[in-house]
């Protein structure tokens, strides 16, 4: 691979892609463990958190509103440590705006943390950030009684203008989102009574999951979650797996690329999280999870893929889409290798990631030759197990590092090298990405 403002060009790997590995720590786990340590009272104690661009918005933020963070780099690249948080003294009131860079899961989170506190923080995020949608989450801290300045504003930078009398409510969310449901829960375990998250399908629930952990009293259900409040958050130790949508690049890597066999430990097999397992094994892909026990709360173990042959296309409900949602691009791009059509329902949440990943896996994928479309909120995509890579192909990342790592495969995993433009995104999530997929072709 070479490295030139930020465009990566990626070879063709020599070998297949053999033997064990374990990916860097969950970012949804990392990030709650971070933020959920800095809001409880006492000091909590954490290994194996993601060392990556989004987690280090999170750790900034908390840093700034009072938290006394100390995590090492270990030898494994996670970071471990302590972290002192505010407890019932609350966080300070910053001296500046906190800026959460690319992190979704950290502007959306501390908007429920800053809820019932008596300050006034901006937040503030990078170009992507600042065109990604945050009505969702200040509507209903409005209902619980939080303001914000511009009233009505969409999108970043926001004031946020907390209050120690917020009510508890019933919310019924028009969309699945994970980052919404734990910005009111963690909003109502300070308000008094129980707040409850009612969604339309079953997003990521590891906030329900670790909230115990921390104190709060929690129940959830299919498709409904509650805490009940006033708590007092207490400190907890927080040992992190590793992140399931990291390994989802490694196994698709080894379904495309001819006579491969991984395996990765120690990966969180929480099934909000394994959607891309199931859709896999739809397609006809040999990939094998195996559950070893238990990291807190959630299902840990590993998971093998080998490479088969023939794969087919398949159709995912909308209803499954929250289960796979960051997997989406990298199942587009085995899809267009499958035999048949591949279709996506109700993707629309896609369009408001990090990019356009509706829009860039369409124009990706057609470069490649490939026909996809959207109809509605629909993907469709028509596989071409022949298909010959064209020459000299650049494919742009869009600053995503899902699309980075993505459109990297088409390149290790065919036989002509690809450009990829903005690949350093990858840092986002998955640092040591390369190096692992090296590592693995050696
Ligand atoms: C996340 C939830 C998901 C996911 C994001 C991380 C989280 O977004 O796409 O990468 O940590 O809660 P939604 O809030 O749309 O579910």
């Amino acid at each position: 691979m070479s490295n030139e403002d930020a465009t990566a060009i990626i070879e063709p790997l020599a070998a297949p892609l053999s033997g064990r590995c374990r990916v860097p720590g969950d970012k949804s786990i990392s990030h709650r463990a971070v933020l959920f340590s800095a809001m409880a009272e006492g000091t909590s104690k954490l290994s194996g958190v993601l060392d990556s661009a989004d987690v280090r918005a999170s750790i900034a933020a908390v840093e700034k509103l009072g938290a006394k963070v100390s995590l090492a780099s270990q030898p494994d690249g996670s970071l471990a440590g302590t972290v002192e948080g505010w407890g019932a003294r609350g966080p300070v009131q910053p001296d500046g705006p906190i800026d959460c860079g690319n992190s979704g899961t950290t502007a959306r989170l501390l908007m429920g943390m800053l809820a019932p506190w008596d300050i006034s923080v901006r937040i503030e995020g990078d170009a992507s950030l600042s065109k990604r949608p945050m009505r969702r989450i200040t509507a209903p801290l409005m209902k619980m009684g939080v303001s914000f300045t511009p009233a009505g504003a969409e999108t970043l930078p926001i004031t946020e203008h907390g209050t120690p009398h917020l009510k508890a409510i019933t919310y019924n969310s028009p969309m699945a989102s994970a980052q919404l449901k734990t910005a009111v829960l963690l909003a109502g375990s300070y308000a008094d009574g129980v707040t409850e998250l009612n969604e339309p399908s079953v997003s990521r629930n590891h906030t329900e999951l670790m909230l115990p952990e921390f104190g709060v009293s929690t129940t959830a259900g299919d498709r409904t979650a509650q805490v009940k409040g006033p708590a007092v958050m207490q400190a907890a130790d927080v040992k992190v797996p590793g992140d399931p949508s990291s390994a989802a690049y490694l196994v698709c890597a080894a379904c495309l690329k001819r006579g491969s066999e991984v395996t990765v430990e120690d990966v969180s097999l929480n099934t909000a999280r394994t959607g891309f397992l199931v859709t896999l094994e739809r397609m006809g892909a040999d990939v094998l999870p195996k559950r070893t026990g238990l990291s807190g709360k959630e299902p840990v173990g590993s998971i093998t893929a080998r490479w088969v042959p023939r794969l087919r296309g398949c159709e995912i409900p909308g209803h499954k889409i929250a289960g796979l949602v960051d997997e989406v691009p990298v199942l587009s791009l085995v899809a267009a290798f499958a035999h048949g059509m591949t279709v996506f329902r109700n993707v629309e949440e896609l369009r408001a990631k990090e990019s356009d990943r509706l829009d860039a896996i369409v124009c990706g994928l057609a470069q490649l030759g490939v026909d996809a479309w959207t109809e509605g909120d629909d993907l469709f995509i028509e596989g071409q197990p022949d298909l010959q890579v064209p020459d000299g192909l650049v494919l742009d990342a869009r600053g995503d590092h899902r699309l980075a790592m993505t459109w990297s495969l088409v390149g290790l995993t065919g036989s002509k090298p690809v450009a990829v433009t903005d690949f350093d995104s990858v840092a986002v999530s998955y640092p040591g990405f390369m190096d692992d997929i090296e590592e693995l072709s050696r």
